[in-house]
Protein backbone atom coordinates (compact mmCIF):
# COMPACT_ATOMS: atom_id res chain seq x y z
CA UNK A 1 0.00 0.00 0.00
CA UNK A 2 2.59 2.07 0.88
CA UNK A 3 4.30 1.54 -2.47
CA UNK A 4 1.20 2.29 -4.16
CA UNK A 5 0.61 5.80 -2.44
CA UNK A 6 3.72 6.54 -3.30
CA UNK A 7 3.58 6.06 -6.73
CA UNK A 8 0.36 7.56 -6.95
CA UNK A 9 1.94 10.68 -5.58
CA UNK A 10 4.84 10.24 -8.51
CA UNK A 11 2.10 10.11 -11.11
CA UNK A 12 0.31 13.06 -9.66
CA UNK A 13 3.38 15.14 -9.51
CA UNK A 14 4.17 14.42 -13.45
CA UNK A 15 0.38 16.84 -13.93
CA UNK A 16 1.32 19.65 -12.12
CA UNK A 17 1.13 23.07 -13.27
CA UNK A 18 4.63 24.65 -12.46
CA UNK A 19 6.22 26.74 -14.66
CA UNK A 20 7.52 29.27 -12.07
CA UNK A 21 9.48 27.48 -9.46
CA UNK A 22 9.63 24.72 -11.84
CA UNK A 23 8.67 22.54 -8.84
CA UNK A 24 6.42 19.55 -9.85
CA UNK A 25 4.80 18.10 -6.77
CA UNK A 26 2.13 15.31 -6.34
CA UNK A 27 0.39 14.04 -3.10
CA UNK A 28 -1.66 11.30 -2.78
CA UNK A 29 -3.99 10.63 0.25
CA UNK A 30 -5.35 7.17 1.93
CA UNK A 31 -8.67 7.52 3.62
CA UNK A 32 -10.29 5.27 5.69
CA UNK A 33 -12.51 3.77 3.13
CA UNK A 34 -9.51 2.61 1.09
CA UNK A 35 -9.33 5.22 -1.59
CA UNK A 36 -6.61 6.68 -2.74
CA UNK A 37 -7.02 10.75 -3.61
CA UNK A 38 -4.44 12.48 -5.57
CA UNK A 39 -3.29 16.60 -5.88
CA UNK A 40 -0.64 18.34 -7.75
CA UNK A 41 0.40 21.43 -7.39
CA UNK A 42 -1.65 24.88 -9.78
CA UNK A 43 0.78 27.65 -9.87
CA UNK A 44 -0.52 30.99 -11.09
CA UNK A 45 1.16 33.76 -12.55
CA UNK A 46 0.42 36.19 -9.50
CA UNK A 47 2.65 33.78 -7.24
CA UNK A 48 0.52 33.69 -3.95
CA UNK A 49 -2.23 32.31 -5.78
CA UNK A 50 0.09 29.10 -6.17
CA UNK A 51 -2.08 26.39 -4.80
CA UNK A 52 0.33 23.06 -3.11
CA UNK A 53 -0.40 19.28 -4.29
CA UNK A 54 -1.14 18.46 -0.87
CA UNK A 55 -4.27 20.78 -0.14
CA UNK A 56 -5.19 20.30 -3.61
CA UNK A 57 -5.97 16.26 -3.17
CA UNK A 58 -7.67 16.78 0.04
CA UNK A 59 -9.88 19.83 -1.23
CA UNK A 60 -10.91 17.09 -4.30
CA UNK A 61 -11.04 14.61 -1.85
CA UNK A 62 -13.87 16.45 0.48
CA UNK A 63 -15.32 18.10 -2.95
CA UNK A 64 -16.00 14.91 -4.84
CA UNK A 65 -17.47 13.07 -1.66
CA UNK A 66 -17.73 14.69 1.06
CA UNK A 67 -16.17 15.24 4.57
CA UNK A 68 -16.83 11.95 6.19
CA UNK A 69 -13.64 9.85 5.95
CA UNK A 70 -10.25 10.14 7.98
CA UNK A 71 -7.05 10.42 6.37
CA UNK A 72 -4.86 7.08 7.10
CA UNK A 73 -1.90 8.30 5.48
CA UNK A 74 -0.27 10.87 3.01
CA UNK A 75 2.31 10.96 0.22
CA UNK A 76 4.44 13.35 -0.86
CA UNK A 77 6.52 13.39 -4.06
CA UNK A 78 8.15 15.86 -6.20
CA UNK A 79 10.31 15.61 -9.12
CA UNK A 80 13.54 17.32 -8.20
CA UNK A 81 14.78 14.97 -5.80
CA UNK A 82 14.66 17.51 -3.32
CA UNK A 83 13.16 16.72 0.56
CA UNK A 84 9.65 17.85 0.06
CA UNK A 85 7.63 17.54 3.34
CA UNK A 86 4.14 19.29 3.52
CA UNK A 87 4.61 23.06 4.19
CA UNK A 88 3.31 24.39 7.57
CA UNK A 89 -0.23 25.82 5.37
CA UNK A 90 -0.88 22.28 3.89
CA UNK A 91 -0.40 20.18 7.59
CA UNK A 92 -3.14 22.50 8.90
CA UNK A 93 -5.47 21.86 6.26
CA UNK A 94 -4.53 17.79 6.31
CA UNK A 95 -4.44 17.90 10.52
CA UNK A 96 -8.72 18.93 10.05
CA UNK A 97 -9.20 15.16 8.49
CA UNK A 98 -6.01 13.26 9.45
CA UNK A 99 -5.58 10.72 11.89
CA UNK A 100 -3.01 11.55 14.68
CA UNK A 101 -1.87 7.77 13.84
CA UNK A 102 -1.96 8.73 10.11
CA UNK A 103 1.64 7.87 8.32
CA UNK A 104 3.43 10.43 6.16
CA UNK A 105 6.09 9.61 3.76
CA UNK A 106 7.92 12.54 1.67
CA UNK A 107 11.60 12.64 -0.19
CA UNK A 108 14.28 12.62 1.82
CA UNK A 109 16.73 13.52 -1.09
CA UNK A 110 17.37 9.91 -2.47
CA UNK A 111 15.39 8.47 0.08
CA UNK A 112 12.13 8.56 2.23
CA UNK A 113 11.12 9.65 5.63
CA UNK A 114 8.05 8.23 7.16
CA UNK A 115 6.83 10.09 10.51
CA UNK A 116 3.23 10.16 11.91
CA UNK A 117 0.83 13.05 11.48
CA UNK A 118 1.32 13.88 15.19
CA UNK A 119 4.74 13.92 15.12
CA UNK A 120 5.66 15.99 11.99
CA UNK A 121 2.37 18.71 13.26
CA UNK A 122 2.08 18.04 17.01
CA UNK A 123 0.33 21.83 17.73
CA UNK A 124 -2.62 22.50 15.34
CA UNK A 125 -4.64 25.63 15.78
CA UNK A 126 -8.06 24.75 17.23
CA UNK A 127 -10.74 26.65 18.48
CA UNK A 128 -10.85 24.72 22.26
CA UNK A 129 -12.35 27.32 24.69
CA UNK A 130 -13.85 29.87 22.77
N1 LIG B 1 4.39 23.16 -2.88
C1 LIG B 1 3.50 22.12 -2.72
O1 LIG B 1 2.82 21.71 -3.67
N2 LIG B 1 3.41 21.55 -1.49
C2 LIG B 1 4.09 21.96 -0.38
O2 LIG B 1 3.88 21.42 0.70
C3 LIG B 1 5.07 23.03 -0.49
C4 LIG B 1 5.21 23.68 -1.83
C5 LIG B 1 4.49 23.80 -4.20
C6 LIG B 1 3.99 25.20 -4.26
C7 LIG B 1 4.78 25.77 -5.41
O3 LIG B 1 4.07 25.51 -6.62
C8 LIG B 1 6.07 24.98 -5.42
O4 LIG B 1 5.85 23.86 -4.59
C9 LIG B 1 7.27 25.74 -4.92
O5 LIG B 1 7.02 26.30 -3.68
Amino acid sequence: MIARLRSAAEEAASRAYAPYSNFHVGAALLFDDGAVITGCNVENVSYGLTSCAERNALFRAISESGAGRKIMAVAVANQNHAPSPPCGACRQVLAEFAQPDAMVFFQDGEGMTAISFAELFPLRFTLEGR
